[in-house]
């Protein structure tokens, strides 16, 4: 890979910090610095992707009164998911191009349990669907119509997802529709949320209404376990936010949990997931990706290819909003 600039955006102190740097590749990068957001032995924690700290301050309460870390995550979500003003979540998330709302979301627990739904219409909260179909089917996803008539039968009630600002946005957006994402807001899309709770379990949700406007049908890599979520109780856990059609290429949650295995920390190993996507993409870096994990220990990492992604943590010692390291394409 050539040369490239590398910047810490963290404000988490001196230690691992490379600003403005040139490195020569990132694997170079890794290796130079320590992982920026160790929280060593501060168990339970929750991390999630962007500054949601209402999402993470109910998960943390879970957490706290020693819930599971199962309950911490759906618990977590689902404030963005019943929050309008979030319009890429849930209720109030931007529709496709032909006006709807669809939605996708997906859990796992420390067992290796999973359920997902997606291009699910009409219900606030697609996690909560998406653990009545890890708990309560022998199927791990189910979409669109047939997910939508599962969980009316589980007592979801059917809602309209548009709220008129949403609406009034894509009326304007059909004036010229040209379909072009913008960084950092039509991508700024998806809440993925790890935890670890008393009892050292791992597990994880992630819930998103995609990318704004897409082609009717679109689903991204957030329902998809492996690609935006993947939770392995004897090493870690990861997710990923941003443009999904690049982390379902390279199954990245999946491989970031692989990577710490191996032995690389959750900072290096998100670092080494984004390394990918940019090797597939030969420097043509015009979108956002970003990656969060943690592993058994109770460290955290994250990374992203464009600036502005943030990330958010709540544990014993409080909760922080930090900026993510990122790689600012040449
Ligand atoms: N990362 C969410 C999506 O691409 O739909």
């Amino acid at each position: 890979m050539k040369r490239r600039k590398f910047v810490k955006n963290s404000g988490l102190g001196a230690a691992g910090i490379i600003s403005a740097s040139l490195v020569n590749s990132c694997a170079e990068a890794t290796e130079k610095k320590d992982a920026p957001a160790a929280i060593n032995a501060l168990k339970p924690i929750v991390i999630a992707t962007w500054d949601v700290p209402n999402a993470t301050a109910k998960a943390w309460e879970v957490l706290d009164k020693g819930g599971s870390a199962l309950d911490s995550v759906e618990q977590g979500v689902r404030m963005e998911e019943a929050d309008i003003s979030n319009q890429s979540v849930g209720k109030g998330g931007r529709p496709d191009r032909d006006g709807n709302v669809t939605l996708d979301a997906c859990i796992m627990d420390h067992q290796g349990n999973c359920g997902s739904v997606v291009y699910l219409q009409n219900i606030v909260h697609p996690v909560s669907v998406a653990r009545k179909v890890m708990e309560e089917t022998p199927h791990v996803m189910l979409a669109g119509k047939g997910a939508e008539k599962f969980a009316v039968e589980k007592g979801f009630q059917k809602e309209n997802l548009l709220t008129d600002k949403s609406k009034l946005e894509w009326e304007k957006w059909k004036e010229t529709a040209e379909y072009k994402p913008i960084i950092n807001i039509e991508n700024h899309d998806t809440i993925g949320m790890l935890a670890i709770d008393q009892a050292g379990n791992l597990s994880g949700a992630c819930t998103t209404s995609g990318m704004a406007y897409k082609i009717a049908g679109r689903v991204g890599d957030s329902p998809i376990i492996g690609a935006g979520l993947f939770v392995d109780n004897e090493v870690g856990a990861a997710t990923a936010t941003g443009v999904g059609e690049e982390v379902v290429r390279t199954v990245g949650s999946f491989l970031i949990v692989e990577l710490m295995r191996q032995g690389k920390s959750p900072q290096q190993a998100c670092e080494e997931g984004v390394r990918r996507i940019i090797e597939k993409n030969k420097g043509k870096l015009d979108f956002q990706i970003g990656f969060i994990a943690i592993n058994k220990e109770g460290q955290v990492g994250a990374y992203c290819i464009q600036p502005g992604f943030t990330y958010r943590t709540y544990s014993s010692e409080g909760h922080t909003n930090t900026p993510s390291m990122s790689h600012i394409p040449a």
